[in-house]
């Protein structure tokens, strides 16, 4: 074996479910040799109204060339998912159990919720949304804050078999209208307004303006129901300033949230007076338990379509093994809801364990730079996921915010979004972990549903920088350009032959497109759009996209999708975004941009650009870089050089071959006029 390997802590493995390589390696054949066997005992575990067949339990076809992909678990089961994750729970004895603790943005505001009242709130909203016509496959969105709310809002969801699409609440009000549009949500669920650090974002005004776009696209969102948040954020201001306040100033902030009468409704108002109970609706395995928009190469998102029995098993055994979750922990993931990594391990996962976790509705530098270290001292946090962007910021500050605080509660320290550098990993190992913790560098996709290639805390001899080897079910496979399988040392294109329970079963009303993007590069593989390695020890590095996407601090987007905001502005006749290397968001955008002819390129067209992405999709798709391009270096064909322009943007002269290219001088230029000289 190579050097630079680090071994699981012996006392943590003492007492893990899996304890060394040989167990899950066993378990990982077993897995894939007979998955019906191995996942009909995972199934065991759960409730089903309707049993399943172990004779029939999944069936599958990957190939497009014989017949229409397709992936089916468990069908003809029934069950529903908020039974098992609450109903059970509290029926085995468990009613009394936290499932949140809620630490709001200001440290003063927090509160918690057993698993008890979370079945009596979600009953509640379930009845609610059964008042305004929500029935079984009707699509709900969901745009709101870190608060206890929107997890009642999903599961109240998946009580009355609902499809929800959450949209993050960063996302702008085109992206939101976009989305709302194309899943013809019948009902809307936001807040009025979220602190975020000390900045006050009124959503329910993001929310308006997106209901009203979303007829421009022949849609009518017809109820939205608002939890008022603003009370507890007034709270928080007057902490920030450190005055005073009195109730004429809640007032006035109430005051600012518009209304339309008929359509929207305040959340408590809803609340008080409905039914604490509600029968669960028993959906088949195969029915649609949520949908989450995704970057697509294209610039148009993709509604990933999850359903009901694959995905429960899935997010419960991939929180279960790689957390190494036991029934006295505390876990806490900082990944906001409305990703894939706050669906499957703020809320499934977790609640399908009967775990106790944290949500947390602020950012890490608020109100200093210590809080996920005061989070983690404050309910003794066991285990730890966030991202390698976090880790990056907070590394920045040094030691000392995080030796003020006593971490020796964690046992299993996460990371999840994009590939951790080595340098993070090892901070992150030290400082947070005190060597004593095991790091799982989970790589997954909204698409998988869940974790497919990870360490396991309890055996897995750690490289920083591997996500290792797969989970349970999961077969990766390099392939060459031409399809043909890499074995052993090598890098390739990543893709898996077998599905998994988890994963995806189709795009929102486009299996066409479900079909060709992910399954007809190479026929018969599901192919994630990643490149990976794989070393002389059998560890896998992800690598990176290998499409038009970039990830900035883990936020998946499209070269494309920003290229066409850009191109919407009346002065841009052309533009072409890459990805950068940034030291903290891991990537960043870089613009190149051709002023309509005789248009000058000024400071003033570059800010309007920027506020122009920032406006249509949200504020972490800001470019760092705006820059002129008199022209831009194009084949004879006019295919856009993208790895000239990448070269470029890092001002790395050695572009490599362009002799293919209609004019080489533009190459040049831009190099002339990057705007930094370094
Ligand atoms: C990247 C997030 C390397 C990858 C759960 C993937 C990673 C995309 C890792 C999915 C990791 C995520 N190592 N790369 N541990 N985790 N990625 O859909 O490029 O928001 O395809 O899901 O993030 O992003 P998504």
């Amino acid at each position: 074996m190579s050097k630079n390997i680090y071994l699981p802590n012996y006392e943590h493995s003492e007492n893990a479910h899996i304890q060394s390589m040989e167990q899950y390696r066993q378990m990982h054949k077993k897995s894939i040799e007979s998955p019906a066997e191995f996942w009909s005992e995972i199934a065991d575990q759960f409730y089903w109204e309707n049993p399943y067949d172990v004779r029939n339990f999944y069936s599958f076809n990957f190939n497009v060339k014989s017949g229409p992909v397709q992936v089916k678990w468990m069908e003809g089961a029934t069950t529903n998912v908020c039974f098992n994750l609450l109903d059970k729970n509290v029926r085995r004895g468990m009613g009394d159990k936290i499932a949140f603790y809620w630490e709001g943005n200001d440290p003063e505001d927090y509160s918690k919720i057993t698993y008890k009242k979370l079945l009596e709130e979600v009953c509640r909203f379930a009845n609610v949304m059964k008042s305004k016509g929500v029935v079984k496959g009707d699509r709900v969105a969901i745009y709101m804050p870190m608060i206890l709310e929107i997890i009642i809002a999903m599961l109240a969801c998946a009580r009355i078999g609902a499809v929800h699409s959450i949209v993050f609440a960063g996302f702008s009000a085109e992206s939101l209208a976009e989305r709302m549009a194309d899943c013809k949500c019948k009902v809307l669920i936001t807040a009025d307004s979220v602190y975020r650090g000390d900045k006050l974002l009124n959503i329910k005004n993001i929310c308006d303006s997106a209901m009203e776009r979303c007829q421009n696209f022949g849609h009518e969102v017809q109820t939205c129901i608002v939890v008022r948040h603003l009370p507890r954020l007034y709270r928080s201001t007057n902490h920030s300033n450190g005055t005073n306040g009195n109730a004429s100033d809640v007032i006035d902030l109430h005051s600012d949230v518009s209304w339309t009468d008929g359509r929207d409704f305040w959340w408590h108002d809803e609340m008080d007076d409905v039914e604490p109970a509600c029968y669960p609706v028993w959906m088949s395995a195969e029915d649609p338990l949520f949908m989450l928009y995704t970057s697509g190469s294209t610039g148009k998102p993709k509604g990933v379509l999850h359903t009901t029995g694959g995905y429960l098993l899935y997010a419960a055994t991939t929180f279960k093994y790689v957390f190494d979750y036991h029934p006295s922990d505390i876990y806490w993931c900082t990944a906001d809801v409305g990703w894939i990594t706050g669906h499957s391990y703020v809320t499934y996962g977790p609640l399908a364990n009967g775990a106790t976790s944290i949500i947390f509705e602020g950012t890490p530098f608020y109100p200093d730079n210590s809080r996920y270290w005061s989070i983690i001292e404050k309910y003794k946090v066991t285990q730890f996921y966030t991202a390698p962007t976090a880790i990056r910021a907070l590394m920045k500050f040094g030691e000392e915010p995080v030796k003020k605080h006593n971490l020796n509660s964690l046992k299993v320290l996460g990371s999840v979004g994009e590939p951790i550098n080595p340098e993070a990993w090892l901070w992150y190992y030290k400082n947070i972990g005190n060597e004593r913790c095991s790091i799982a560098d989970t790589f997954w996709q909204t698409e998988t549903g869940g974790h497919v290639i990870t360490p396991l805390p309890g055996c897995t001899p750690m490289k920083p920088g591997s996500a290792t080897f797969p989970f349970f079910g999961v077969n990766p496979i390099l392939l060459d350009e031409n399809g043909q399988v890499i074995e052993g040392v090598g890098e390739g294109y990543l893709v898996f032959n077998k599905p998994w329970p988890g994963m995806m079963r189709t795009l929102f009303g486009n299996h066409e497109r479900y079909q060709s993007v992910y399954f007809s590069k190479f026929p018969g593989y599901y192919c994630t759009g990643d490149g990976a390695r794989r070393d002389e020890d059998g560890y896998l590095w992800v690598t990176g996209r290998v499409d038009d996407m970039l990830n900035v601090s883990g936020h998946l987007m499209s070269t494309a999708e920003v290229e066409s905001v850009l191109t919407e502005h009346p002065d841009v006749s052309e533009a072409a975004v890459v990805s950068r290397p940034h030291p903290i968001k891991g990537e960043c955008l870089y613009c190149f941009v051709t002023p309509n002819s005789g248009v000058p390129f000024t400071p003033k067209l570059s800010s309007e650009l920027i506020k122009k992405v920032r406006e249509n999709i949200g504020p972490f798709a800001m470019p760092d870089v705006i820059q002129h391009a008199p022209g831009l270096p194009k084949t004879r064909s006019g295919k856009i050089m993208r790895r000239v322009l990448r070269k470029i943007a890092i001002n790395d002269r050695e572009v490599g071959d362009i002799s293919t290219l209609a004019d080489e001088h533009i190459v040049d230029e831009l190099f002339r006029n990057r705007p930094e000289k370094t």
